[in-house]
């Protein structure tokens, strides 16, 4: 087997931090090896450095055996290196097929040759065995067809070595599974795999060696057929780590959240939840479970006044909060942690602490009629920075600078900071989050509960919803079914639900 690509004491410094040092990392040809590490272990970093995006300080990259240097991410394609980044970066006007070609559109003259770029867009997605329709709009695609465009769009141009950052943070588990029938095919056909999760079953499904960051530096790498996920969580914080279910105590007494006939509309004016009745009681964890797009977000959204409702009552405490803007809704007492940290969650050109105290800068005690009182603001931005173990030089850091995960706990640390809220609505709270911050995460949860407060727990992981869920709700089709309280038997009964096998 000969070497796909090599780095050979990679060192990348930023201001404060050491994000690679002095890094070694050798891959074959036709191999999938996975990277993993906690939040800021240097991952990403590393990739953009393979990708041409960043250059390093010291070390060099080596193409089957030869040195080179890669200034751009056009250097790096013309050696065969694809990246598809964490978040997606189609154009949302145009078409799959025309993303596919972005840049390198076949010509008629001076106009682009609309046939041939169909043709040959299908063509390469015809001989990786793509299922993938190229003359949907990238606005209309789903997640998985958007990650399948990136990938092609790889491909298209000619790439041998493919990185993948987190790509399945975004998936379901049914388009994780196709992605992996894909990946397969892409190695048997002698592509090479580059593949950063931080979900450990996963990488040990997929890839056939694992390289283990922390703090900059490669910890080991391992044969994956002959490791398990204790030894790799252990080389990766360094300690032992918990697993399964942590939830031990209900403390369920009263609603909280009551939700009465509500009925939600889709962005296609499609009915999306259809006459929905949950209460939500003070002290428990109510988990809900579903394969996405089946009215779980919609819901959400409309109890957070980000979307109208067409017919329904929502109540906190008695108290009608359905009209209110979102704004409102929050003052009332819930604190709501959205899935998606990228449209809905941060702004990347601003500040850490910018971030944490959106949404509250206008109360009490950071504001004094007008006037920002900064320096209370940056004391309680240290200390939320350090609850939620956020990794960053400081709280006057651009956000955008942050590791993917590290990014994830800002949110989690502006929403979840608020002690006294009523109830608390978590959507895929410890996506992309590593171990030892979905651990701590996961303990601010049932804090809130021993507190009284209610939590609304959504997550596309099940094993999470299962770790700390009270009772369970599933949505399928845009109705709700009660899966009952945890008991040994509950993983089934969820899972039938999922797939609306039980009941009607
Ligand atoms: N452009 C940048 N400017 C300043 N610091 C940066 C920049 N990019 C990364 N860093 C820092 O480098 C370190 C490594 O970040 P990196 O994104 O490589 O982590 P990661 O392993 O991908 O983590 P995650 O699992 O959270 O995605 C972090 O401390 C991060 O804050
Ligand atoms: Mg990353």
């Amino acid at each position: 087997m000969s070497e796909a690509i090599a780095v050979k004491n990679i060192t990348k410094v930023f201001p404060n931090v050491i994000a690679n040092n002095r890094v070694n990392i050798a891959v074959n040809e036709g191999e999938i090896r996975a990277i993993v590490g906690e939040n800021g272990a240097g991952k990403t970093t590393l990739m953009k450095i393979l990708y041409g995006l960043y250059h390093p300080d010291s070390g060099s990259i080596h193409i089957k055996g030869v040195e080179r240097k890669l200034s751009s991410p056009r250097d790096a394609i013309s050696r065969g290196i694809g990246m598809v980044h964490q978040h997606f970066m189609l154009v949302p006007s145009f078409t799959i097929a025309q993303n596919i070609v972005l840049g390198v559109e076949p010509m008629k003259g001076l106009f682009v040759n609309e046939e041939k770029l169909v043709k040959s867009v299908k063509e390469v997605s015809a001989r990786y065995g793509f299922d993938i329709n190229v003359d949907k709009l990238a606005a209309d695609a789903s997640v998985g067809e958007q990650q399948r465009a990136e990938i092609l769009k790889s491909l298209y141009r000619g790439a041998e070595i493919l990185i993948l950052d987190e790509p399945t943070a975004v998936l379901t588990d049914m388009e994780t599974r196709e992605l992996f029938v894909m990946l397969r095919r892409l190695v048997d056909k002698g592509k090479t795999i580059l593949f950063i999760s931080h979900k450990l079953r996963e990488v040990l499904e997929i890839s056939d060696f694992t390289t283990v960051m922390r703090n900059g530096q490669v910890v080991g790498t391992v044969k994956t057929s002959e490791t398990d996920q204790h030894q790799l969580a252990e080389m990766m914080v360094g300690r032992e780590t918990i697993g399964g279910r942590i939830r031990t105590t209900c403390y369920a007494k009263d609603t909280v959240l009551k939700v009465e006939n509500l009925s939600v509309l889709d962005s296609r004016d499609l009915l999306a939840v259809d006459n929905i009745n949950l209460d939500l009681c003070n002290g428990e964890i109510l988990g809900v479970a579903g394969v996405d797009g089946n009215g779980q977000e919609e819901f959400i959204e409309a109890i957070m006044g980000l979307r109208p409702i067409i017919n329904g009552k929502i109540t906190i405490e008695g108290k009608e909060i359905q009209g209110l803007s979102t704004r409102e809704i929050r003052e009332s007492g819930i604190a709501y942690v959205p899935s998606d940290r990228y449209r809905s969650g941060i702004a990347i050109d601003a500040m850490v602490w910018e971030n944490i105290i959106t949404g509250e800068y206008y109360s009490k005690p950071y504001s004094k009629g007008l006037t920002l009182v900064m320096n209370k603001i940056i004391t309680i931005t240290k200390e939320l920075v350090e609850k939620f173990q956020v990794s960053t030089p400081g709280v006057k850091v651009k956000t955008g600078n942050l590791s993917g995960g590290n990014i994830q706990r800002v949110i989690a640390a502006r929403e979840l900071g608020l002690e006294n809220a009523k109830v608390v609505i978590a959507s895929q709270p410890t996506r992309g989050i590593d171990i030892a911050g979905t651990e701590a995460i996961r303990q601010i949860l049932i804090d809130y509960t021993s507190r009284g407060a209610g939590v609304l727990l959504l997550s596309a992981d099940l094993d999470e919803v299962l770790a700390l869920s009270d009772r369970i709700v599933v949505f399928y089709g845009g109705k709700i079914s009660d899966a009952g309280y945890w008991d040994e038997g509950i993983r089934d009964r969820v899972g039938q639900l999922m797939t609306g096998g039980l009941g009607e």
